[in-house]
């Protein structure tokens, strides 16, 4: 696998075999790390991370990432810096350059890290966008092989929820291309673009993965081995979308009867995080308050904190791929 170079903006620019080496080489840091035994070979290089929305494991994994290989970061905040008020991106990608060996870029609009992509010569990462969260799927991913049961047969997963926002499309299009059995259970409104079906079933037809888009959680969720879910308003929405995805969503809360629905007593939850579980946070007060949802929004306070739970084992993996997508890309 030679991914020297490359960028990682989406799933789909690369191959499933390209995809299962970076798996593959993250188990294997995974493994060094935990032995004790990590090699550096990234010292040296230097990257860039900009984040124009708000980030914890995304941040923190390319961070410490970089630094167990050896490397280093700079953090520039857009609002500390020139980016776009002052400087566009592609004179700043143009800049960076010169300076950094990488490239890491969170936004909205998945145009702008294309853009700079376009300009820079040295490898650009999406750390998210509005259409997906490529880094998070090979987290995903690693964490569904660590814990699935039959780990040579296809993956298993149902995601419920927001599903035309990045996770819901991330989890479609990867699915497809590592061949998976994805089933997608929303509101119809809030269905992946049609353009994202077609790019997932294109691949789909490639790899024999299974697709199907649903409104029923009886169709979709019976027989996962994961069952996925994310907030339901993403970062830059606005906040009066809150009532009307309450109503919307309310049938495809993961709560216990939810993860019942699976019929496996192995099923397991997963959250790309952060999740509004319960009253602890500002947000997660607020809904339970307005919407009567004392127990968690998008998922129960039970399902959460119970052993079927793999969130914080994702979180982790987070900083794993990553630093396989920057050796790979850099080293
Ligand atoms: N899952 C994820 O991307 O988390 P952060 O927003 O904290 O980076
Ligand atoms: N869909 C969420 C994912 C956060 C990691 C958001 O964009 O806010």
């Amino acid at each position: 696998m030679t991914l020297h170079g490359r960028d990682f903006l989406k799933e789909a620019d690369f191959t499933p075999a390209e995809l299962d080496g970076l798996l593959r080489l993250a188990a294997d840091l995974k493994a060094e790390r935990r032995a004790g035994r990590e090699e550096q070979r990234l010292r040296g290089r230097n990257i860039a991370l900009i984040f124009e929305k708000t980030s914890t494991r995304t941040r923190t994994a390319f961070e410490v990432a970089m630094y167990d290989q050896g490397g280093h970061v700079t953090v520039l905040d857009p609002s500390a810096s020139q980016i776009g008020h002052k400087e566009s991106i592609a004179d700043t990608a143009r800049v960076l350059t010169r300076i950094y060996d990488g490239i890491e870029y969170r936004g909205s609009a998945q145009a702008v890290v294309e853009e700079l992509a376009a300009y820079a010569s040295v490898p650009v990462y999406n750390g998210l966008t509005d259409e997906w969260h490529p880094t998070q799927m090979l987290a995903d991913f690693l964490t569904m092989r660590e814990h699935a049961q039959a780990p040579e047969e296809p993956l298993r997963y149902c995601y419920l929820g927001d599903a035309r926002s990045n996770m819901g499309n991330s989890l479609l299009v990867m699915g497809a291309l590592m061949g998976a059995d994805v089933r997608i259970v929303a509101p119809r409104e809030l269905w992946p673009s049609d353009d994202v079906q077609t790019l997932a079933r294109q691949a789909a037809h490639e790899t024999g993965a299974a697709i199907t888009l649903t409104t029923e959680p009886d169709e979709g969720v019976p027989g996962a081995e994961f069952v996925h879910t994310d907030v339901w308003v993403s970062m830059g929405e606005p906040k009066d979308v809150w009532a009307d995805r309450v109503e919307q969503l309310r049938p495809y809360r993961v709560d216990t009867a939810m993860m019942a629905r699976t019929g496996s007593p192995t099923a397991k939850f997963m959250h790309c995080l952060p999740a509004y579980h319960d009253r602890g946070t500002a947000i997660g007060h607020a809904i339970a308050e307005d919407f009567g949802l004392v127990d968690g929004v998008e998922v129960s306070d039970e399902v959460f904190e119970s052993p079927a739970s793999i969130v914080f084992d994702q979180a982790e993996n987070r900083m794993h791929t990553i630093k396989a997508v920057l050796v790979a890309t850099l080293a």
